[in-house]
């Protein structure tokens, strides 16, 4: 009923570096090509634990944006924008905040690790604690099909789908809807109007899946409904309720969390990252001093890949002939870890470099990316607007 629209966000916490590619942009930019996508600087969020520092926020969303598009984030099929340019979401957040119990915020995981976590952040804060509600309104406000996130964000996403769920409950009641409903299965006219109702029956009845969508097929057809009509309709088959939000899923990125220069996770707060757009002599610089397998002490020593962070990065970068020599010369002491090194260092090079490339013009032209901006939130903001109208409705603030 809805297109399948794909929303995601990111916090602008500085420059990114090379996991945030393997572990998001990359796959922005793939469901980019098959799908609406709307991605956004997520910068109400990143004042939820840095409202204190208010310096950094700019410059980081510009940056962040530049970023995005080196990484190969396209414009001109996706929609980019500002979270705090697009007002809607503060509204949503605020409906949805009067019926979202407490304890279903208190409840979410990372609530209280990050309280944990940042310990030198006082978070005891409403911001904090409404961080998912704020996140459910980015998403339901795009009655978004997918949203593609890491594993760390799935509560965050159960919990949308509860608040949407929770939200048609409260107010998918239409006041006479029963007979709104009727009137419209009316104007179908007698023979699919007879359809309909089988259909209806065949679904509620017995569950029967494809009377569903045989039905929704046949109303997404029917030219003689209005829209509302044919929404009440859709509303109809499932129940009696008419959906307001959607029920978002998640969409875990496929791409295998890449491992920094010591072997764990890439991260900036572990200082083993490689920065996105880091110039080659500071890769190469980085990957030859990364710590290799410990036992292997001089070059004539035995090395064992599994223990060298070196060979985890062989495992995203190289192609199986690669790794196969490096695993060949380290384990009989052929090869030299600098030998080994370099394979990791050109890749790394090879796949920074299309987006040295991209990132040019807007660094000597940042209009491009404010205009690119501008646009993406116009274009958000026509769309938010649209829901926040069914929803003012619904929840009686409708004034029409
Ligand atoms: N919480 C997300 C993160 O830290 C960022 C985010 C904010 C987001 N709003 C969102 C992600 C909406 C997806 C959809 O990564
Ligand atoms: Fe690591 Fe390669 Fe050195 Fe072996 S040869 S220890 S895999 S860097």
């Amino acid at each position: 009923m809805y297109p399948d629209r794909v929303v995601s966000g990111m916090r602008p916490t500085g420059p990114m570096h090379l996991g945030h590619y393997h572990g998001a942009l990359q796959n922005w930019v793939r469901m980019q090509a098959q799908q609406p996508c709307l991605f956004f600087v997520a910068d109400w969020h990143a004042l939820t634990t840095h409202y204190d520092d208010p310096s950094i926020i700019e410059r980081a969303t510009w940056d962040m944006l530049v970023d995005w598009l080196a990484a190969g984030v396209d414009p001109s099929q996706a929609t980019l924008f500002i979270q705090s340019r697009v007002p809607e979401h503060a509204e949503l957040h605020l409906l949805l905040s009067m019926a979202t119990p407490l304890g279903w915020l208190e409840r979410v995981p990372t609530y209280k690790d990050q309280i944990d976590n940042l310990a030198g952040r006082d978070l005891s804060t409403y911001g904090f604690l409404g961080y998912p509600l704020l996140q459910a309104a980015d998403v339901l406000i795009y009655r978004a099909s997918e949203v593609p996130v890491g594993e760390d964000q799935l509560p965050h996403i159960e919990m949308m789908r509860e608040l949407a769920r929770r939200f048609n409950h409260l107010y998918g009641k239409e006041i006479g809807f029963e007979e709104k409903a009727a009137a419209a299965v009316k104007r179908l006219g007698g023979k699919r109007a007879k359809l309909y109702m089988e259909w209806r029956q065949a679904y509620q009845q017995d569950g029967n899946a494809d009377a569903l969508e045989q039905a929704r097929a046949m109303l997404d057809d029917a030219q003689s409904l209005t829209n509302i009509d044919r929404e009440r309709l859709f509303g109809y088959l499932e129940g009696s309720r008419k959906l307001i939000l959607v029920e978002p899923q998640a969409k875990l990125s496929s791409a295998s969390r890449l491992p920094g220069l010591d072997g764990r996770k890439m991260s900036k707060s572990y200082g083993n990252a490689i920065g996105l757009r880091e110039d080659k002599d500071s890769v190469t610089k980085k990957v030859r001093t990364m710590p290799t397998d410990p036992a292997r002490v001089r070059r004539s020593d035995p090395g064992d890949p599994a223990r060298c962070p070196v060979f985890q990065l062989h495992e995203v970068y190289s192609d199986a002939a690669t790794r196969e020599w490096a695993v060949q010369g380290c384990t009989s002491a052929g090869i030299g870890c600098i030998e080994c090194k370099q394979p990791v260092i050109d890749a790394i090079v090879a796949e920074q470099q299309p987006m040295h490339e991209r990132a040019q013009p807007y660094l000597d032209d940042p209009t491009l990316v404010r205009a690119i901006v501008a646009d993406g939130c116009d274009r958000a903001r026509k769309l938010a607007q649209e829901t926040m109208r069914d929803v003012r409705e619904a929840v009686g603030l409708g004034y029409l």
